[in-house]
């Protein structure tokens, strides 16, 4: 099978994709042979934390959508995740929680794969998740990280994939760019009721990726046998990085009333978040977010999604498509 490969390009951390026939990576060998419990597994157990949020369920989904695998949701509630995901047999619901060890052993106990998502917030640098990991015998972690984290210190993304490559696991880095879920979640309360995106982001064009399409790559990642994917790092967007100006544009013809993007200054985005009660800290995290590319450039686009599904990914356009019903507006009776 040829696949492509992601290696860091020189001192600049630039990427190449390079078509190779990937090696077979010892560190792999030498987890798996200490492992006893996969011998006697038919089917591939695959630990999915963050299960019942945004990125988890798109995975379960993935993950139940390509069949053959035994499936642990890995969740803090087991009542909430099952009136989402109760009553399909592929699905083990199983009590996990980043900051309980005893409830991290018996989640990992005979898992082959590992899907890691830091939660908004964590602080954790996931080092001792890792030790159990490798003590449990877990023969492969996919970590959902963020593009860039490999050249940016301060995000705590930076911090646990390096902890991901000394930690003696075999690893895959998924870097998803921009979420375009971000218009289903924490932009979307503003879209609604103020018909506007509000974002310190000046005309700084952004990359863009669907969840769905991380999803679909984390399955494959996931479940293709063999050590191909062992230590890559998968930067994943779409074709066509855009400004919010363009976003608007696209979300104005698609929902047939007008959109505006306004760019304030860092005091009044401060100003106006903290007055419709978001949190210092999460202000704080989205202006870093939304303003660094404006010095940074547009970060790369990259052809893995295509390379790794065999499908295109999906555009902003066809995004809004998709979500049109979630986007538009409430009626002004509604808003505040
Ligand atoms: N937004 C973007 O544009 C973007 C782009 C690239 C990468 N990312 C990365 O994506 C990740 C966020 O993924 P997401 O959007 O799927 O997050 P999310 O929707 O907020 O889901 C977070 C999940 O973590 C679970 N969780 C929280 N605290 C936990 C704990 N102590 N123990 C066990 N589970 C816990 C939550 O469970 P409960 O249901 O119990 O709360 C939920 O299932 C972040 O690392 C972010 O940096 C985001």
């Amino acid at each position: 099978m040829t696949v492509m490969t992601v290696l860091t390009g020189g001192a600049a951390g630039i990427k190449h994709l390079v078509p190779e026939r990937r090696k077979v990576d010892a560190v792999c060998s030498t987890s798996l042979s200490a492992t006893p419990n996969h011998e006697f597994h038919t089917m591939h157990r695959i630990l999915v934390t963050g299960a019942t949020g945004q990125v988890g369920s798109a995975v379960i989904s993935a993950l139940l959508a390509l069949g053959g695998n035994l499936i642990r949701a890995g969740v803090r509630d087991i009542s909430k995740a099952a009136e989402k995901w109760g009553g399909d047999a592929r699905l083990q619901l199983v009590p996990f929680d980043y900051f309980d060890p005893a409830r991290q052993d018996a989640a990992l106990a005979d898992c082959d794969s590992l899907f890691l998502l830091r939660p908004p917030r964590l602080t954790e640098d996931f080092g001792d998740l890792i030790s159990r990991a490798r003590q449990h015998g877990v023969a492969h972690i996919v970590f959902l990280s963020v593009q860039g984290a490999e050249r940016n210190r301060f995000i705590p993304h930076h911090k646990i994939e390096q902890r991901l490559v000394a930690g003696g696991v075999p690893y895959t880095l998924l870097r998803p760019a921009y979420f375009m879920q971000n218009f289903t979640s924490t932009l979307h309360a503003e879209l609604v009721r103020r018909h506007r995106i509000f974002l310190p982001a000046g005309n700084a064009r952004f990359t863009l990726v669907d969840v769905e399409d991380v999803a679909r790559v984390a399955a494959q990642v996931l479940t293709q046998a063999g050590t191909w994917h062992h230590r890559q790092a998968y930067t994943l967007t779409s074709h066509t990085p855009l400004s919010f100006a363009q976003m608007a544009d696209q979300l104005t013809s698609a929902l047939g009333l007008p959109i505006s993007y306004v760019s304030p200054n860092p005091w009044r985005f401060y100003r106006t978040l903290r007055r419709d009660g978001v949190e210092p800290g999460l202000i704080l995290v989205m202006m870093m977010l939304h303003m660094q590319p404006r010095f940074t450039g547009t970060p790369p686009v990259t052809p893995t999604v295509f390379e790794l599904t065999g499908q295109a990914p999906v555009e902003f356009a066809q995004f809004v498509a998709n979500h049109r019903d979630e986007l538009l507006p409430v009626p002004d009776k509604l808003q505040s």
